[in-house]
């Protein structure tokens, strides 16, 4: 065991079949990941191999078929629904490749309200919101709604709503797939500086080689099976 790492998020054997379509769709196979605290786990693999169901059951947004997912050392799977949206509101952050922001609401405020609707005030959200923004390098466009902001802007704001509450955990999803290399290599640069600083751990999807090299552990989906965990930090130690 390499000193000072520790699992934050594990998941053991886990089974996800998608029975809405007219053939049942095995997705997982009896998949196991860690997510180690304030590190980087960067998830790769071809189309349709799992990857977006493998995020979304990490992230408890979606539930799998078997198996046990253990967060800070306590296994969930027994929780219900309340109890895993608790969890998910307060300790996870997510990031997708479109930004789901709120278009009649500007950009500070999208980025306050998820703190608003944990019943903070509309003071110190907004406080906390703009420290964020300025961080992230979009502050002089608070008041923009996002069809006023560029795509690279727009995920910014996304970023920011997602750090908000302070999680212990960011999931995102081709957070930077729509955007051009330059703009996409800047975003991510500024949010892993973030995660960095606050030692939040971060899950990554991505068909991005670029992030690899940001990754602590990169682990390779290939049909639903984990082929390959790649830990860059055993392998500087050796
Ligand atoms: N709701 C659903 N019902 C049935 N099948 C689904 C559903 N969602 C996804 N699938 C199927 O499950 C497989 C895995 O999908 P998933 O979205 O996890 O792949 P992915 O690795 O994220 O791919 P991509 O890189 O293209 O985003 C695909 O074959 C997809 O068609
Ligand atoms: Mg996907």
């Amino acid at each position: 065991m390499l000193l000072g790492m520790s699992s934050i998020l594990s998941l053991r054997n886990i089974k996800k079949t998608y029975r809405d379509s007219e053939v049942p769709v095995e997705v997982l196979h009896n998949v196991d990941i860690d997510l180690e605290k304030g590190r980087i786990t960067a998830i790769v693999g071809p189309s349709g191999a799992g990857k977006s169901t493998l995020l979304h059951i990490m992230g408890l947004l979606d539930k799998p078929d078997n198996g046990e997912i253990i967060y800070k050392d306590y296994p969930i799977m027994k929780m219900d629904d309340d109890g895993l949206s608790e969890i998910r509101n307060r300790e996870f952050g997510f990031v997708f490749q479109f930004h789901h922001l709120l278009p009649e609401f500007n950009a500070i405020e999208n980025v306050m309200l998820p703190l608003l609707i944990q019943g903070i005030s509309r003071n110190i959200a907004a406080e906390r919101g703009r420290e964020l923004l300025n961080e992230l390098g979009v502050v002089s466009r608070e008041r923009h709604k996002p069809a006023q902001l560029s795509g690279g802007e727009r995920q910014r704001v996304a970023i920011a709503r997602a750090l908000i509450t302070e999680p212990s955990i960011v999931f995102a999803d081709e957070p930077t797939g729509n955007l051009d290399r330059k703009t996409s290599q800047n975003v991510m640069e500024i949010l892993i500086n973030i995660l960095n600083e606050k030692n939040i751990s971060f899950a990554i999807v991505t068909h991005n080689r670029l992030i690899e090299k940001y990754a602590d552990k990169t682990v390779y989906l290939i049909d639903g099976k984990v082929e390959n965990q790649y830990d860059i930090s055993i392998d500087n130690e050796t």
